[in-house]
């Protein structure tokens, strides 16, 4: 039903000018408010050609639409409403952040947008503390570390109050820990606001956390499940040239010894919890 979904991807295919090859081919994808997408794939599979469809910075010809909350990229009017929907964070976090403080950062959007300075000072801390950022107003970026710098630039999108979130590669220059903070933060976000979620990422043990994982190759979407369904298919995964996250390597050896485990079970969170209940039952 075209009113639940905030994503309608139809037959979109592109090639870049001077490019032999198709970037996308017949991407069609559809996304209901309030899921969260991992979209994962190799090198030049064409996923950050996709996420540039999203916010209208790259538009379909032909018979190819992208409907972002009911509103069509080739209409030339509502293509700023989409920008606004649809928010985008990259991969460096040195790229992202342009002003001398966090909130002078993370106000620079509503600022651009004409937002009124009290309304501005209330949706400014109110994203800081969303990030988990309380206390780090005043900070220069140069002294946030990687994660910080990353939470920072979502603050500065969540504050424009979008629909739908984009992450291309945000996690992939941080360390493990600036990783695990910046996608705990994503997952509250999506939790507590519904925001519809779209991360890029090559790392399937970051795609595992989400609802749904959308597998790219050479521009085609070649898988699209929930995590336990993509995993399973390992021809798929083969084809992808996907490693299958170590957490999910340790279910199926477990598996082997003859441990119980239900299909759905993909996380570590959910392994312990499923371990800790078989222990009660013993
Ligand atoms: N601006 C551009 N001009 C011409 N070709 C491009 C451009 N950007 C990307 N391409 C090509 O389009 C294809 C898809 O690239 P894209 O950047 O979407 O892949 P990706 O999945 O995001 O890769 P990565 O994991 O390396 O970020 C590749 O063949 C790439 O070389
Ligand atoms: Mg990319």
């Amino acid at each position: 039903m075209m009113g639940n979904n905030i994503i309608e991807i139809n037959h979109l295919s592109f090639r870049y000018r001077h490019s032999e090859e198709l970037a996308l081919k017949n991407v069609n994808l559809h996304v209901p408010y309030g899921q969260w997408v991992a979209v994962t794939g190799h090198n030049g599979s064409g996923k950050s050609t996709l996420a540039r469809f999203l916010n209208a910075l790259l538009i379909p010809d032909a018979e190819g639409a992208v409907i972002i909350g009911g509103l069509n990229t080739k209409t030339e009017g509502c293509r700023q409403e989409i920008r606004r929907k649809a928010a985008m964070v990259f991969q460096n976090p040195d790229n992202q952040m342009v002003a001398p403080t966090v909130e002078d950062d993370v106000a620079f959007g509503l600022e651009n947008a004409g937002v009124p300075y009290e309304e501005m000072v209330i949706r400014v801390q109110e994203s800081i503390d969303k990030l988990g950022l309380t206390g780090l107003e005043k900070r220069e970026p140069h002294r946030l570390s990687g994660g910080q710098k990353q939470r920072a630039a979502i603050a500065g999108a969540v504050a424009m109050k979008p629909e739908l979130l984009i992450l291309d590669e945000a996690t992939s220059m941080l360390d493990p820990s600036g990783r695990a903070e910046v996608i705990d933060q994503v997952q509250k976000l999506r939790d507590s606001e519904n925001m519809t979620i779209l991360t890029i990422t090559h790392d399937l043990n970051e795609a595992a956390l989400a609802d749904r994982i959308v597998v790219m190759r050479e521009g085609e979407i070649i898988g699209d499940g929930t995590p336990a369904q993509i995993f399973r298919q390992e021809d798929l995964l083969k084809e992808a040239s996907l490693k299958k996250p170590f957490i999910i390597e340790l279910i199926a050896s477990l598996r082997e010894k003859e441990v119980d485990i239900p299909e759905e079970v993909t996380t570590e969170e959910e392994l312990v919890n499923h371990l800790c209940r078989l222990k009660q039952t013993m």
